[in-house]
């Protein structure tokens, strides 16, 4: 297979808590991926105060006008060629930050793309319960979900506050989500390239979701 060149990511994260272990855990995960010469996006629910979910991009009607900020988010998530899904474990359940922001955004601007999962948790369930949630969340709007996750207990232990690990099971567990997601990145950018289908030929910003996923009306056998 020819490698896909210039991979973009975009990495999401929804703990909006100050101080919070997902500044241990980010900068590290960012990292693994740059050293992959992959760029990375950060979607910090923190920095970017979606307080909750009142409209969806979807649901704007083709004459309202939608909030600049969201489009160009949206444009943004669009073009990534995958997504690395962080959150905490919040009394067994996804971080409420992580799914506020990624439920701005319509089903159709995350479809045909490859997600890994990190977790974390102060506890020894390394935040698994809330990762085994995400990846029905993760399919539903239409992503790839890799074999592996990344999980992390005692993560006040497994980390440094400078995002620091020596914890050799985080470092091969690092290593295979990163060398994973890359692959299927590689994989569906060049099928994506192959059969002319990108995500934004399934989505029109001026009708939105009129357009319908291009599976629809693909004819697969010649
Ligand atoms: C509301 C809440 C619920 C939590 N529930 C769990 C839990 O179910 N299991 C666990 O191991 N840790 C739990 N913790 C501890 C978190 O794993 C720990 O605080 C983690 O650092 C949260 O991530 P953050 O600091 O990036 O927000 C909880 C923390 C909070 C604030």
């Amino acid at each position: 297979m020819v490698p896909a060149a210039g991979l973009h990511f975009i990495l999401f994260f929804g703990s909006v808590r100050d101080p919070r272990n997902a500044d241990r855990v980010a900068p590290y995960v960012i990292k693994a991926f740059e050293d992959r010469n992959v760029t990375v996006t950060v979607f910090d629910a923190k920095e970017m105060h979606f307080d909750s979910v009142i409209k969806p991009i979807q649901y704007y009607g083709r004459n309202e006008t939608k909030p600049a900020e969201l489009m160009k988010f949206n444009t943004e998530i669009k073009k990534a060629d995958g997504f690395i899904v962080m959150t905490a474990e919040y009394h067994g359940q996804i971080a409420p930050g992580l799914l506020n922001l990624m439920n701005q955004f319509p089903p159709n601007s995350y479809v045909f793309r490859p997600s890994a999962i990190v977790a974390y948790s102060k506890g020894r369930f390394g935040g698994i319960r809330a990762a085994m949630q995400l990846r029905t969340y993760l399919a539903d709007i239409g992503t790839l979900q890799m074999p592996a996750i990344l999980s992390i207990p005692f993560v006040e232990q497994a980390f440094t506050v400078d995002a620091k690990t020596e914890n050799a099971d985080v470092n091969k567990s690092m290593n295979l989500l990163a060398d994973q997601l890359i692959w299927y990145a590689e994989a569906i950018k060049l099928q994506r390239e192959e059969s002319g289908y990108r995500c934004e030929d399934c989505y029109d910003d001026n009708n939105l979701a009129s357009k319908g996923l291009p599976y629809k009306n693909k004819k697969w056998s010649k």
